[in-house]
């Protein structure tokens, strides 16, 4: 029987490995627990982040309602681990995944967004022949110039299409606006923030004042969640990185007076050094297969000097100011620039307390782009 890492050191897994830092983890969950209990919102995690039905479950302990999925995939693997509430904040066309959401919605509470008439048709369509009902929710653009229709009255419009339409139930309205999320100076993000709620806060006014009613506002992320809950016109909050964090989001100033957020980099990826070619240049075997590099390159964790730089899809190269302190087989730990598209490189977290491995949790939902 091959022994499992569980209660094992750390320093014998093998590599590359994705480690969560649980201590920093954990106080990740709790502070935006009282972020949004202290606000009085309620808090939608979006699993884009770890796409794991055990984080997932964490986040419900600590008071989450439900959970955001990217893609239809991450939610049926989040349900299938037993996640029962998902609303997945992507339009789904198709009639291949229209098929896949009517039967996950008949094992899992679910909403979904439209953003357009046809969509509404389309959902409208599925939904009546497999005789069940949808909970759709508006996208509305409030800022990103992504998907979503158009604040106001064709949010309006297309709000009322859902409510007439058999077989659908409208809730109410998304509104996120990613592209503000990491704006580095708090001033712009701050502004920018007021002025997403704005859009957002009249489209629900012009609905209710169309009869409609409006249940949900859901929106916001890690970079704006304090933000959002100012703003007050969310009523639910759907940030995602703050549970593990990353070098981009560790860099963006909390407040005016420039704090840090308050959630720390709970995630890495634990490398071994293959190569020792020259005195300042050690090689890990990490690479593009093991660290996204969409946010840019990855950071040493404790390795005082070094800087690092993807040496191929399996490599990554060590660059210390002197000499290399490390030797071949040893191990280091790089923080990535991105978490989402990182964890979606790996199978598996080692959750690690105080150098041992806890817990080796699945990542059921990765890959699941579809
Ligand atoms: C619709 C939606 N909501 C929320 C989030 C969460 O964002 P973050 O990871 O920045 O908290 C994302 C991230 O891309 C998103 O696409």
């Amino acid at each position: 029987m091959t022994e499992g890492p569980v209660g094992r050191p750390v320093a014998e897994l093998d590599t590359p490995a994705l480690l969560i830092d649980l201590p920093a983890f954990e106080r990740n969950l709790a502070a935006m627990r009282d972020l949004a209990a202290r606000a009085g919102i309620a808090y939608r995690p979006h699993a884009k982040a770890h796409k794991s039905p055990v984080v997932a479950g964490l986040q419900q302990a600590h008071g989450a309602r439900g959970v955001c999925c990217a893609k239809l995939g991450e939610a049926e693997a989040l349900a299938d681990g037993g996640v029962a509430d998902v609303l997945i904040t992507g339009e789904v066309v198709g009639a291949p995944k229209l098929r896949r959401l009517v039967a996950l919605a008949r094992r899992a509470r679910v909403a979904v967004v439209a953003d357009h008439p046809d969509g509404v048709a389309a959902l409208s369509g599925a939904a009546t022949s497999a005789g069940i009902t949808l909970d759709v929710l508006v996208e509305v653009d409030v800022g990103q110039g992504r998907c979503g229709t158009p604040p106001g009255a064709p949010a309006v419009a297309l709000a009322e299409r859902v409510a007439r339409s058999p077989g659908l139930r409208f809730r109410g309205f998304q509104g996120y606006h990613g592209a503000i999320q990491m704006l580095a100076d708090f001033g712009r993000r701050a502004a920018e923030v007021r002025a997403a709620a704005a859009r957002l806060g009249e489209t629900a006014e012009a609905a209710r004042k169309a009869g409609l009613p409006v249940e949900v506002l859901t929106g916001g992320g890690t970079g704006t969640a304090a933000l959002d809950v100012a703003a007050g016109v969310l009523t639910e909050l759907q940030p995602g990185s703050y549970v593990f964090m990353d070098t981009n989001y560790a860099a963006i100033a909390w407040d005016q007076a420039g704090a840090p957020p308050p959630f720390a980099r709970a995630l890495s990826v634990r490398a071994t050094v293959v190569s020792r070619p020259a005195r300042e240049r050690a090689v890990v075997d990490a690479g593009l297969k093991a660290l996204s590099s969409d946010g840019g390159l990855p950071a040493p964790k404790d390795a005082p000097g070094a800087a690092f730089a993807f040496g191929g899809d399996e490599h990554g190269i060590l660059r210390f100011d002197g000499a290399c302190p490390l030797d071949l087989g040893a191990q280091v730990e790089l923080y990535p620039s991105h978490c989402d598209t990182t964890v979606n490189l790996h199978d598996r977290f080692f959750a690690v307390r105080g150098g041992v491995v806890e817990a080796v949790w699945e990542i059921t939902g990765r890959g699941r782009t579809q």
